[in-house]
Order: C-alpha cells, then sequence, then structure tokens
C-alpha cells in the first residue's frame, strides 16, 4: 500500500492517477476528505502533517509514502511524517523536494526549508529517495487569466532561463522510486528537455495554442503584488519572489537526464505540456 500526502495538489493528484493505472493499491491523505475530488474508488484518509496523531492511522499497513509538504512548516510536518513512518515501520519514504535544495549558493527560504525537511527524513531511519524537480511546467497555469483576456503573459526576471520540467514526469520518477527497488538512498534533480525563459515559453504558447501572444515584463514588486492578490500570506509571497529571482542564475537552467534515466522516456517538452492544457487558455 502506498499512501500518496499531497494527493489533491499538483503532483500528488497526477501520482495517485498513476499508481492506480499501474494497478498499485493507493491511499490518498488529505485534510478535507469531503472536498478532495479523488477517483471514485480510492481509499481517502484524512490526515493533517501538522497533526501526529492523525498520521498513525493514516499510516497503518503502509510499505511507501510520498511526501508532499510545502511552506515555513515543512522541516516540522517532514519530521512529523519521518517519525510516525518509523513507527509504523512504513519502509519508504519518497519526499517531493526542490531542485534548488542542491545549490549550495541557495540561501533563500523554500531551499532552505527543503534541505532541513530532507535532513528529518533521513534523521528517521527510514529508507528514503529526495525528488528534487526545478519550476513546474503547471506555474504556467498563472498565466492563463491574462492570455484569455489580454493575449498577455506578464511575468518577471524576463532574462531568466528555467529547464521547467512536467509534473507528470514528477510523479512517474516518483511512481518508480515507490515500487521498484534501486531508487533508495538516491536524490533525483529533475528538469526538463529544454531551458526556456518567459518569452520563449509565450512563444511556444502562441504556437501550440495557434494566435498570437505577448510577454511583457512586469517588475518584481508588481508580481508580488498579483501573489498578494490571489490570497498568498506575506511570507510564503516573498519566498516565492526570491525563489524567482533565481531564474537568473545559471543552476536553474541546467537540464538534467533524470526523467529519461528513472522512467526509461524524455521528460515531456513545454510544448507537449501546453497541448494537454490547451483549454485552460482557451
Ligand atoms: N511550483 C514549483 O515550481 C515547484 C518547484 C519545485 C518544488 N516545488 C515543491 O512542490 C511542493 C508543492 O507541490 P504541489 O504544487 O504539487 O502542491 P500543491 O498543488 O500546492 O498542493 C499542496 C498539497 O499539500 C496538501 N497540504 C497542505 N498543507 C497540508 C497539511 N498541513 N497536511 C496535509 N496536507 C497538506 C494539500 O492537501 P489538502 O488541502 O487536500 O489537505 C495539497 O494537496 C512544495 O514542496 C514546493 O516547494 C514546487
Amino acid at each position: 500500500m502506498i499512501l500518496v500526502t499531497g494527493a489533491t495538489g499538483t503532483v500528488g493528484r497526477v501520482l495517485v492517477d498513476q499508481l492506480l493505472e499501474a494497478g498499485v493499491p493507493v491511499r490518498a491523505a488529505t485534510r478535507r476528505p469531503d472536498a478532495a475530488g479523488l477517483p471514485a474508488g480510492v481509499p481517502v484518509v484524512r490526515a493533517d502533517l501538522d497533526d501526529p496523531d492523525s498520521l498513525t492511522p493514516a499510516l497503518d499497513g503502509v510499505d511507501a509514502v510520498f511526501l508532499l509538504s510545502t511552506g515555513p512548516d515543512l522541516p516540522r510536518h517532514d519530521a512529523n511524517v519521518g517519525k510516525a513512518a518509523a513507527a509504523a515501520g512504513v519502509g519508504r519514504i519518497v519526499k517531493l523536494s526542490s531542485g534548488r535544495t542542491g545549490d549550495p549558493a541557495a540561501d533563500d527560504p523554500i531551499p532552505a526549508w527543503h534541505r532541513a525537511g530532507e535532513q528529518a527524513v533521513r534523521d528517521s531511519g527510514v529508507a528514503w529517495t529526495m525528488v528534487r524537480p526545478l519550476g513546474f511546467m503547471t506555474n504556467a497555469l498563472h498565466w492563463a487569466p491574462s492570455i484569455r483576456r489580454r493575449d498577455t503573459v506578464s511575468a518577471p526576471y524576463g532574462q531568466g532561463r528555467i529547464a521547467v520540467v512536467d509534473p507528470v514526469d514528477i510523479a512517474a520518477v516518483a511512481r518508480h522510486a515507490l515500487i521498484e527497488p534501486g531508487h533508495v538512498g538516491h536524490t533525483y534533480t529533475l528538469s526538463g528537455p529544454q531551458a526556456l525563459s518567459p518569452g520563449e515559453q509565450t512563444e511556444i504558447l502562441a504556437e501550440v495554442l495557434g494566435r498570437p501572444l505577448r510577454y511583457e515584463e512586469t517588475s518584481p514588486e508588481q508580481a508580488r503584488a498579483a501573489l498578494l492578490g490571489f490570497g498568498v500570506d506575506a511570507e510564503m509571497a516573498d519566498a516565492i519572489m526570491a525563489l524567482r529571482a533565481t531564474a537568473l542564475e545559471s543552476f536553474t537552467s541546467i537540464v538534467h537526464p533524470t526523467v529519461e534515466e528513472v522512467t526509461g522516456r524524455p521528460a515531456r517538452s513545454f510544448a507537449d505540456w501546453v497541448r494537454a492544457h490547451r483549454d485552460e487558455f482557451a
């Protein structure tokens, strides 16, 4: 039995589908089972990573855990899962971390939280695999409203390139790590096949969607204000903006062969991703 935490989120939801397709018994964790919207037939368990007591029943009979944690509390949440998993006799934890955790120069909050979370998982004594993706292709969904309204992508750091990765590929790497031998103790940094600036992503969006689109560079202050407008709290908005600024550094533009090495098929391109999400920009 695999327990998927973050099962209602971007990566976890795809992972649940992939495990179902592979015929692997899966249990989905969420804080709100009634609102989870998970596929019929998937056992859903209420678990809050902030509440250790909720983790014990969620982990009962579980062989491997996909650990998805987020925000400033994630080091404590990862420690909670590590301790509960060790007590439950879980065989392995596959933690979704962040690519820049592996950049020794990265001292902004998100890689720092994940470094502490990874350490808590290692300290738990449970066998582990770290999955460290660079930026998600799905972040481009934030541009969907302005594409729909004004045929425009507004984003800061126009000179920065990120080797964005499809969450379908992130989930696929996690799936292999959860169910196959040979992945314990590995740290997998994941990218897509190409580093792209927001302007280059705009060109690909325009080509696939079949209409002209414009890229306009916004200031970091405008981008931060937009995050606050989406309801993101100030601490998280600052952490996200510190991460976005690192698009200007070469680390985020490195293309890694890991998706193909682990899954046996090439990483999906941004054009593939846009084709799969065309309706969301229509
Ligand atoms: N976006 C990027 O470019 C990027 C790049 C690299 C790494 N990452 C990392 O990816 C992770 C985010 O992944 P995602 O985008 O797939 O997540 P997401 O879509 O933001 O979803 C967050 C998930 O976490 C669950 N959750 C939140 N707080 C929880 C708690 N206290 N207890 C239990 N579950 C909780 C939510 O479940 P419920 O609400 O149903 O409980 C939800 O399923 C973060 O660790 C981030 O640092 C992101």
